[in-house]
């Protein structure tokens, strides 16, 4: 099953299926694969178009020449790119047939099946929470590459996480999280207030004020950061979302006190250090635009002290649809069938 193996000169692809290709994450799933080196872009399935090519629904993928299909066929490795719940009871099966598996949806990301039903209701598969490994390849990597089932992080939480990661340890409980999101990171889906022209466009909004499905998983990580520092006490982190008027990208700006005193050289040097040698992080001196990181696997990252409070306050800015959704998850394919981390994820960023 390993990847990209020569037999006789002859180069053996990864066979790779996208399941939900009709959806944003798959549809971005496709164009990436398309373009890896040592993928084989077998299967794409997807409930509503089946048996329609894939170019009748993404003109920009016709070249791939595919067929939308409803199985993913002999694919050796999939991405879920189905709603919670909807992947978490297609998993076990896939699993079963000795493949690999991405899941982009949250349900193998909340490690405490407790937690995981608060937030989302009863799980489909929760035998399968112990294996699944959490995949945000700076913190984890390691157990992304001896694993057969990843959870692909949350866009918010990419952000958030790998902008506080550095500093998990040395922060007061009192975190706060303000983030925007592009309308994107919605789906496709249509919904009146979230992806209508004329509802969203020139208007900002917050939601999730009474509790955000994400902000269990970004304290997840801060908390399980803390706990490796000897920190004894879980952040009480305060989650606010925002949509605003623009197709992809993801910036959060977090808030914290710090419980050790640093200048801010010494807290940029802290954040270079702890990304040195990660591919896809950029620690930044001026504050990340979102529009720097569209089509990019990258997440830029300034950290700060306010002159005035002595308050750190760290922007993290990542396209939603790549770091945040479909790029992270080849990221992990890639470390999970042992080829270079950064392959078919090269492109910088288009801008403007
Ligand atoms: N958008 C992002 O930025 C982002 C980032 C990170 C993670 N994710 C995750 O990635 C997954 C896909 O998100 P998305 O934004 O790509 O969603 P999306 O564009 O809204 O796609 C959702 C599609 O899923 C299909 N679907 C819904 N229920 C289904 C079911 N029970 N069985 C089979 N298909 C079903 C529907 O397609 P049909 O019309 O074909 O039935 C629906 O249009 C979600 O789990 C999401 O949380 C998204």
């Amino acid at each position: 099953m390993s990847a990209a193996l020569s037999f006789g000169g002859k180069v053996q692809k990864i066979r790779v299926g996208v399941i939900n290709v009709t959806g944003y994450a798959g549809a971005e799933l496709a164009r990436i694969l398309a373009r890896h080196p040592a993928v084989e872009l077998t299967e794409v399935t997807g409930r509503s178009a089946a048996g329609q090519p894939l170019g009748k629904v993404f003109a920009h993928l016709a070249e791939l020449g595919l067929n939308i299909r409803e199985d993913v066929g002999d694919a050796e490795v999939c991405f879920s790119a189905l709603p919670h719940h909807a992947s978490a009871e297609i998993v076990p099966g896939l699993l079963a047939q000795g493949r690999k598996v991405i899941d982009l949806s949250a349900d193998y990301r909340i490690e405490d099946q407790a937690t995981y039903e608060a937030w989302y209701g009863a799980h489909p598969s929760p035998s399968y929470l112990d294996e699944a490994v959490y995949g945000l390849p700076e913190l984890h990597r390691a157990d992304v590459v001896s694993a057969r089932l990843v959870g692909n992080p949350g866009c918010y939480p990419t952000a958030s996480i790998l902008g506080l990661a550095p500093v998990a340890g040395i922060i007061e409980p009192d975190v706060i999280v303000d983030a925007k999101s592009g309308i994107s990171g919605a789906g496709r889906s249509q919904v009146l207030d979230v992806n209508q022209f004329s509802e969203v466009n020139e208007s900002v909004r917050a939601y999730g004020l009474d509790g955000h499905r994400h902000q269990p998983e970004i304290a997840q990580e801060l908390n399980r950061l803390r706990s490796a520092a000897g920190v004894g006490t879980a952040v009480e982190l305060t989650f606010v979302p925002h949509l605003i008027p623009m197709t992809r990208g993801i910036l959060a700006t977090c808030y914290a006190r710090l419980t050790e005193k640093l200048s801010p050289d010494e807290l940029m040097e802290r954040y270079r250090e702890y990304y040195a040698g990660q591919p896809f992080v950029r620690v930044v001196s001026d504050p990340p635009a979102t529009k720097q990181t569209w089509g990019s696997n990258y997440c830029f990252i300034c950290p700060k002290i306010s002159p005035q409070t002595g308050r750190l306050i760290v922007t993290s800015a990542i396209d939603n649809l790549v770091k945040g959704a479909a790029g992270q998850a080849i990221q992990n394919m890639n470390l999970m069938t042992a080829q270079e981390e950064t392959l078919g994820l090269e492109a910088l960023p288009t801008y403007p």
